[in-house]
């Protein structure tokens, strides 16, 4: 819709050298109407031929500035600091970038009526009665999930033209980056090793082709609010662990049933998680793939 514009787009995508930055990063590159700034700490981009400026979001001259120049029409912020266990014994650090630096963001973004689209978490429910929908009652369990709870109260609170798009485990194939935990599952069954995978933590994972696409049509009908964008189907890890092993043909044996207070892990995990992407899917036309369908897509840019 927004294509036929004569005049462009301007989007400001922060955590551009991330997982779902570098996805979104390639979708926007490909766009003529779009006029894209990726942002991210790193000292330069992964994502080639696009512009590109390095920057610390929780630096708050920093950012004033960057929006204040580019003056875009929305943000897209793609930056967090997202590993879970860290963030219980890094809590300033997980505080400044998930919830100071969203103020920000929002304070810059509220004086140019940017529109801000902020990523946000499952893990701010506390997985007793999952799955969730966007009115569900928030009650993290983790430092992390308190974060981004926190991140979602800046925004609500802050006067700021603003979409909160709250999704779960992503996977996908993204070139420069951790692997995700179908390319990790994939390594390690090609090479004979056993993992043990929790059978007791239950979400919808989110094929992270289908949260860029999201995240579009969020852009491209201008919505405002709390949309949940997930997967189809919702499953717990160690089922999904041996429909991929399935998928690649690879020995489900070696995949082992764990519970996860068994993992002793630093942060709590929600379990009967997930979220329900029935406005997502009526009010944007989002339509998630399938597990066997993103798969699919997978097996053609991993050649495997
Ligand atoms: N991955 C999931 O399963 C999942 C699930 C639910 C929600 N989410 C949310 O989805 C969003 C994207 O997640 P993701 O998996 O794509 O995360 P990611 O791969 O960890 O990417 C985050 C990016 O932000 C950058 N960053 C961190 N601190 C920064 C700072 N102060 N200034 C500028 N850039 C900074 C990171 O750089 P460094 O890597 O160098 O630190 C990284 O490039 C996050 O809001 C996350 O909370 C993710």
């Amino acid at each position: 819709m927004y294509e036929s514009n004569l005049i462009k787009i301007r989007i400001l995508l922060t955590g551009a050298n991330g997982m779902l930055g570098q996805r979104t990063a390639e979708l926007y590159l490909a766009r003529d109407k779009i006029e894209l700034l990726a942002a991210s700490i790193e000292d330069n981009s992964i994502t080639k031929g696009i512009d590109y400026v390095s920057c610390d979001i929780a630096n708050r001259e920093q950012m004033k500035k960057i929006i204040y120049d580019f003056c875009p029409d929305f943000i897209i912020n793609a930056a967090a600091f997202t590993n879970v266990d860290l963030s219980e014994t890094s809590r300033e650090d997980a505080w400044k970038t998930n919830v100071k630096a969203v103020e920000y963001l929002t304070e810059a973004a509220r004086v140019i009526d940017a529109h801000l689209i902020h990523v946000s978490s499952d893990y701010i429910f506390d997985g007793k009665e999952g799955p969730y929908d966007e009115n569900a009652t928030p009650n993290p369990i983790g430092y992390y999930g308190r974060t981004k709870l926190a991140s979602e109260n800046v925004l609500k609170i802050g006067g700021v033209i603003h979409t909160i798009v709250r999704t779960n485990v992503l996977y996908g194939f993204v070139e420069n980056s951790r692997p995700d935990f179908v390319r990790w599952l994939i390594t390690e069954l090609k090479n004979g090793k056993t993992v043990k995978i929790v059978d007791d933590q239950i979400n919808n994972p989110t094929f992270i082709e289908d949260l860029v696409q999201g995240i579009n049509k969020i852009i491209e009908f201008k919505k405002q609010g709390v949309y949940n964008i997930g997967g189809k189907e919702f499953l717990s890890r160690f089922d999904f662990a041996n429909k991929i092993a399935e998928f690649f043909n690879l020995d489900t044996n070696l995949i082992k049933k764990i519970k996860t207070s068994e993992l002793n892990q630093r942060a709590k995990r929600p379990l009967n998680s997930g979220l329900i992407t029935l406005k997502a899917e009526t009010e944007l036309a989002y339509k998630p793939h399938t597990i066997s369908e993103s798969l699919s897509v997978m097996k053609k840019e991993i050649y495997i």
